[in-house]
């Protein structure tokens, strides 16, 4: 291969991983709420993948994220523990579009000087929140639909009723209006919200925009409105509105009532546009809402009309996103922190920094592999960011040239040694280990090393697991310190005294907390088995394998092959179940559970045997379904005696596929020459005579 077509091959390589990467943090943002890419780094690689495609028209592809915009939408399933229920969708009277945005002065001069020369440009706040488009229908206020996937939206109307300053009815508005805008949680309410999740030990929203988020997505409009929500409108759309420009319209947004901010601001020079950002890049901290830039519009609603739209953003407006803040100070000391699943995190101790509102002194240095990159040692001066995660992290080192007349001597010591992880865990002692493919070193010492021991007990008695209310990280690190719990089946054996003279507890707590440990041994099974903190097995695993597996005796002998035919159930969730019983200290635990009166058996009846009909066969499903569900016809495959698996190999006996099978697993099957079952045939094998 010549050098040229090598080139070709790695872009083309890089092409599909951006891809790739961008659908996933996509749908991290806007479905799970739980970003984990910083905005900065998926602006920086969407513009690396807008570029490869550009240079490679050839690889053009709709599906790619460079000619969408991410979806919010509310899949099936997800997000709907209370009624069960999804939103409706619908569809979108103009699509929603996303902003081009650049972090560069120099860019946004760019864009300023090649607009009319007298063009004069309204500049806002970019809220960071998330869109939402209002329908006002005769004056009154009909939908609210989120941006979704930019065609269709979530109608979220009955959340959005609940933020006091969305006018729901306005005398003499055109006859259909849109409103676009941003939903908010402030500052104020999402440290609050935070705060009683702390204490819930419920997961923490990482910013006030994913806090948004998740709140709008609710199915519960009172825990909504506690909440607090609020809401910036910034965009009208319709036919014969008033007005000629987008600053006109937004203030007879005003005098209607509809929450219009005061910051807007028509700029008429560059210099001006430059002052507005300079100005708020300061005075936006001050702000009782989160923003994340300026946006810029053409002021002028014909210009707005022939500078038009590319595909994804209007070519009449663009967002200068604001850097995270960020600091430089020293590193005092590297020091490692063991948390509950026994992963060490090695953490900077640094000369206290005053960042984005808070004091810092420690800060993560992600990894082993991290440190070594930027070949970062003790007395570094250092980067720290704290962008919209909640905890801040080290995101470069400062050259180490300066100051090194002052300090050779370390200098000369430290030039060439090679950073070293610690060999063995900083709270127990025992050998750390590094799985291959991780980049984490862990302490594999489970029942012997603090942390991780009161980790698994917090996991016990969270409310998901056991439920036992009352016994937070502080009471169980002292029961722990003096010895009473060291085990979560330590925690039956506790007797009133032991935790009555306790700090801050009392007679009365000790009674309540001891009814809870009694609750708790009518905790199902399944929870049972969530609460054990087997490594993998979460709340809907669990349920899954206790489904299967209908008491302790006979998931104990489970073999690895029978758990790993179980949905969602891959060979190295399987292991950890066989270990999990392989290791004594479990099984002593385990019996002393049952002792004590814990649930270790299914109560109900066991799902009936309708026939043997796939006696001896392993199915593969795959696809969408319509008549059953995915868990409906695993469930049937095991009432007529089959077994589920989850990869085809030479031992499947057939795949029952739905729509859109997955492209490989056809593939894989018709090269083995595995027969494909449709549902219909599927049903007619299992229901016919
Ligand atoms: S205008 C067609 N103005 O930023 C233009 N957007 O990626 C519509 N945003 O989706 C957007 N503050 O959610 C506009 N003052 C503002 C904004 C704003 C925040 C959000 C909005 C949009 C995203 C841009």
């Amino acid at each position: 291969m010549d050098l040229f077509s090598q080139i070709e091959v790695t872009e083309r390589a890089e092409v599909l991983k951006l891809r790739q990467e961008l659908e996933e943090a996509n749908r991290l943002y806007y479905v799970a709420n739980a970003p984990t890419m910083t905005d900065r780094e998926f602006d920086e690689k969407m513009r690396r993948l807008q570029d490869l495609e550009q240079a490679h028209p050839e690889w053009y592809d709709a599906s790619s994220p460079t000619q969408h915009v991410g979806s919010d939408l509310t899949v099936k399933g997800e997000g709907l523990a209370v009624s069960g229920k999804g939103f409706e969708q619908v569809k979108h009277r103009y699509p929603m579009l996303s902003l081009g945005n650049t972090y560069s002065r120099d860019e946004i001069e760019d864009w300023l000087k090649k607009l009319p020369a007298d063009a004069e440009i309204v500049a806002e706040l970019k809220y960071d929140g998330l869109s939402i488009s209002l329908w006002y229908e005769n004056g009154y206020l009909t939908k609210a639909l989120t941006r979704g996937d930019g065609q269709k939206g979530d109608n979220v109307i009955d959340n959005i009723r609940t933020i006091p300053s969305i006018p729901q009815h306005i005398d003499g508005l055109p006859t259909r209006l849109e409103m676009r805008g941003e939903v908010l949680l402030p500052w104020e309410n999402f440290e609050r919200l935070n705060r009683e999740r702390e204490e819930e030990e419920e997961p923490l929203f990482a910013n006030p925009r994913n806090a948004a988020s998740g709140t709008l997505k609710l199915q519960d409009k009172n825990e909504v409105a506690r909440r607090g929500l609020t809401c910036y409108l910034y965009y009208m759309l319709g036919e014969n509105l008033p007005g000629e420009t987008h600053y006109e319209r937004l203030e007879q947004a005003r005098k209607w009532g509809f929450p219009i901010s005061d910051a807007i601001k028509v700029c008429r020079s560059i210099e001006e546009v430059m002052d507005y950002i300079g100005y708020w890049d300061t005075a936006r901290k001050a702000l009782p809402v989160a923003t994340d830039g300026i946006v810029l519009k053409v002021n002028n609603l014909h210009e707005q009309e022939e500078l038009g739209y590319t595909a994804k953003n209007p070519r009449w407006a663009i967002a200068y996103k604001f850097p995270a803040e960020k600091q430089l100070t020293t590193l005092k000391s590297i020091s490692y922190q063991v948390g509950r699943t026994g992963v060490v995190t090695p953490v900077a101790n640094l000369e206290p920094i005053q960042l984005s509102g808070t004091i810092v002194q420690r800060a993560t240095l992600h990894n082993e592999d991290f440190i070594r990159q930027l070949d970062i040692r003790e007395g570094d001066r250092v980067w720290v960011e704290k962008g919209g995660e909640i905890i801040p992290k080290i995101v470069g080192r400062a050259d180490r040239n300066e100051g090194m007349m002052e300090c050779c001597n370390d200098g000369m010591m430290n030039d060439g040694m090679m950073y070293r992880f610690p060999e063995v865990c900083p709270e127990c002692g025992a050998r750390l280990v590094r799985v291959e493919g991780e980049a984490a070193w862990r302490c594999l010492n489970e029942n012997g090393c603090k942390p991780q021991q009161i980790g698994k007990v917090i996991h016990f008695v969270s409310r998901k697991a056991m439920n036992i209310d009352g016994l937070g990280d502080e009471t169980l690190t002292l029961l722990y310190d003096q010895g009473l719990v060291r085990n979560i089946a330590d925690l039956y054996d506790l007797k009133k005294d032991d935790i009555a003279r306790q700090e801050r507890l009392g007679d009365k707590s000790a009674d309540n907390i001891l009814k809870a440990i009694e609750a708790s041994k009518q905790v199902s099974w399944e929870r049972v088995l969530f609460a054990l903190g087997i490594r993998m097995v979460g709340e809907t695993t669990a349920k899954k394998i206790a489904r299967r597996f209908r008491s302790i005796d006979e998931l104990q002998w489970a073999t690895k092959e029978q758990l790993v035919g179980i949905d969602d159930v891959g060979p190295q969730i399987a292991d950890n179940v066989v270990a999990y019983f392989l290791d004594e200290k479990n099984l002593e635990i385990l019996m002393r559970l049952r002792a004590a009166g814990v649930t270790m058996e299914a109560q109900g009846e066991e799902p009936e045997a309708l026939s043997d009909k796939l006696q001896g066969k392993t199915i593969v499903i795959s696809g969408v379904f319509s008549q059953h569900s995915r868990d409906e016809y695993k469930a049937m495959i095991e009432a007529h005696g089959g077994k589920n698996s989850g990869s085809i190999s030479k031992k499947t006996s057939f795949v029952l596929a739905g729509e859109n099978m997955g492209p490989e697993k056809r593939k894989k099957a018709e090269e083995i020459g595995i027969p494909i079952l449709s549902e219909e045939e599927f049903l007619e094998m299992v229901n016919g005579q």
